[in-house]
């Protein structure tokens, strides 16, 4: 089809009912769903926040760039997790993309221990937000938006000020640790 002829076409002839696109009605099973997003590998990353004196953080690798313009991320935080109220509350986190030597932090910080900062080197950021030493790289965040999905928050978040560090980050794929090798 020539472009010129797209251009007589109404614009009905574009549309398509939703029932049409719809390829499969039948609901995705929850193990497939999660055998395929193991396949996608990413940063390991541990967001961290403070809340009426506590220190509090989680590991996540559900995080994502949204925009540049403002500088904007989202990160998925589980309803149920110790940390959630506290992001909530605060308005403030980081987010502290760990390095390839620090799969020690992320595990620990997907454990139930209390007191977690006790044996972490870190400092803190202006608003009071733990940053954990020796991690590739930070954001601190500032929460804009909080959207309910499911059993998670999505909180979405402006950039108010950045770090990095001279070292490579750690990956997880396939439920497992890994290091970046060059192709
Ligand atoms: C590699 C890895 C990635 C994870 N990613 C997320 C995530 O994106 N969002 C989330 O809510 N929990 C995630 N978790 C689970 C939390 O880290 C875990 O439930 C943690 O114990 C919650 O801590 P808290 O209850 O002290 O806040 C992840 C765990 C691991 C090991």
């Amino acid at each position: 089809m020539t472009l010129d002829k797209i251009d007589d076409m109404p614009i009905s002839d574009f549309m398509v009912d939703a029932a049409d696109v719809a390829v499969d009605a039948t609901p995705v099973d929850v193990d497939e769903f999660r055998s395929v997003m193991r396949q996608l590998a990413g940063c390991v990353t541990v967001i961290t926040t403070e809340s009426n004196g506590g220190l509090y953080g989680l590991t996540v690798t559900a995080i994502c760039s949204v925009c540049a313009t403002p500088p904007t991320i989202l990160i998925a935080v589980d309803k149920s997790s110790r940390t959630h109220p506290h992001i909530d509350r605060k308005g403030a986190f980081a987010v502290n993309i760990l390095a390839d030597g620090q799969k020690h932090i992320a595990e620990h910080f997907a454990s139930k221990g209390d007191d977690q900062f006790a044996t972490i080197p870190h400092v803190v950021n202006a608003k009071g937000v733990p940053l954990i030493e020796g991690a590739a790289a930070q954001l601190h965040c500032e929460v804009q938006d909080r959207i309910s999905i499911g059993t998670h928050t999505l909180f979405v978040a402006h950039i108010v000020g950045t770090g990095i560090q001279d070292s490579t980050p750690l990956i997880y794929h396939n439920a497992k640790y890994g290091l970046v090798t060059h192709i």
